[in-house]
């Protein structure tokens, strides 16, 4: 059919002005116009509904004492995997940052005080400490997004990689899917180009493997996927990597215990009896306050985005539809004047898939505590709550210099 027909079919017939655009531009367009993901777009109309949740019920994780206790049992088991090139790092960076203000990559930010240190940079320093106590290095795989994989790329090349084994690099592109207005149409950010933003972080695996950017590591064995914005994330962990190994379950988590009941965290807990990350909004009060016999919170552990998952699972599941969350989001769009204008409130909807449903397709989880004052300082906000700020205080009782 051809894509006038198509865009008539589907209520979105504005989209069919080429007036004044150049040859390229109109190709450019209407390639964009042919990838419209149309089973996504008209999901607008009917949202699934995401928040009928099953019967909850917490899970069961290891604790610290209890990972203390069998630390040099894990490490080993964990530190021969990684040498065996069996543990791949992946490197969520496709996200736009919104709340930070910058339209740079999240990565690039400069959290530096005296001197430069950029969040990239320090994540880079977290992984290279695993290679250090390894002696092998670990592929590291950086999803980007269309908006920002040139600047990226070109970031990581103007500073050497900061002195990780280039070799060892993958860079892959997520995504992108149309945002629409609140009655369906697809809005434009300007002549000849959709709005289109990232699809969320869930579509990683499915990017990874249809840009084979993992055809040069086939050891590849677990996957330990986190994102760009904690500094103090600590991936490619021996100890939590051995000791999801040793646990037999597809997937670990590492998890901080939660500060407070109405801590605002995704909670990791079981849903008719597989594990499953449910909202903080999805919790019931009394649910929230819970405590078992200890007095601690039975609904305790929230995830930090940092997980590992096994890729035999993955590729048995890679066929399964992961839901589409429908959210309301402010959508830059073009304006009737031809400018592109910025809302101060939501407009219409973007399209995303989330990681942290991909925990539960994977069937079973390890959560693994972790000190929150040593491996999350989340950098969301430019200040106040997760921010520049707080995790600048964090890095330096961390003993890092800013
Ligand atoms: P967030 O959910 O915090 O989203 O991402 P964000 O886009 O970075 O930030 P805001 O909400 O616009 O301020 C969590 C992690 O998932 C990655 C982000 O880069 C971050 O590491 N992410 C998110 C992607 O890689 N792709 C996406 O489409 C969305």
């Amino acid at each position: 059919m051809d894509i006038a027909d198509i865009l008539k079919q589907h209520g979105q017939e504005h989209l069919l002005d080429f007036g004044g655009l150049s040859p390229e531009e109109r190709a450019a367009y209407a390639a964009q116009l042919e990838n419209i993901d149309w089973e996504t777009v008209e999901l607008w109309k009917d949202p699934e509904d995401l928040s009928g949740k099953g019967r909850i019920e917490p899970i069961e994780g290891l604790r610290i004492p209890e990972i203390e206790k069998n630390r040099d049992f894990f490490f080993g088991i964990g530190k021969e995997a990684i040498a065996k090139g069996k543990v791949a790092a992946v490197l969520l960076a496709g996200g736009q940052g919104t709340r930070l203000g910058s339209d740079a990559p999240k990565g690039a930010y400069d959290i530096g005080l005296t001197k430069p240190l950029y969040i990239f940079e320090q994540q880079i320093k977290n992984l290279l400490s695993v290679v250090g106590v390894c002696g092998a290095a670990v592929p590291l795989f950086i999803m980007t997004s269309g908006k920002n994989d040139a600047d990226t790329r070109a970031f990581f090349e103007a500073h050497r990689y900061f002195g990780y084994p280039e070799k060892y690099v993958r860079f892959f592109v997520q995504d992108m899917a149309p945002s629409v207005d609140f009655n369906g149409k697809i809005l434009l950010e300007g002549k000849g180009r959709l709005a289109l933003s990232p699809n969320g972080n869930g579509g990683w695996y499915s990017s990874l493997k249809r840009a084979d950017a993992d055809r040069d590591f086939p050891a590849i064995e677990w996957y330990n996927v986190y994102s760009v914005d904690n500094v103090l994330q600590r991936m490619a962990d021996p100890v939590f990597v051995g000791a999801t190994i040793a646990s037999g379950k597809m997937c670990g988590a590492k998890v901080v215990c939660k500060n407070a009941p109405g801590e605002k965290v995704g909670v990791l807990c079981l849903e008719d009896g597989a594990p499953s990350v449910i909202e903080y909004y999805e919790l019931t009060p009394e649910m929230a306050e819970m405590r078992d016999e200890k007095g601690d919170l039975r609904y305790i552990y929230g995830v930090i985005l940092n997980y590992l998952f096994s890729a035999k699972r993955l590729s048995e599941i890679a066929q399964a539809r992961i839901p589409v969350h429908v959210v309301k989001k402010k959508i830059p769009y073009l304006g009737e004047n031809g400018m592109l204008v910025k809302p101060e409130k939501e407009n219409g909807y973007k399209f995303e898939t989330l990681i942290l449903d991909m925990v539960k397709l994977a069937g079973s989880c390890l959560p693994f505590e972790v000190e929150r004052e040593k491996e999350f300082a989340p950098i969301k906000n430019k200040t106040g709550t997760d921010s520049v700020e707080s995790a600048r205080e964090l890095l330096k009782k961390n003993g890092v210099q800013l």
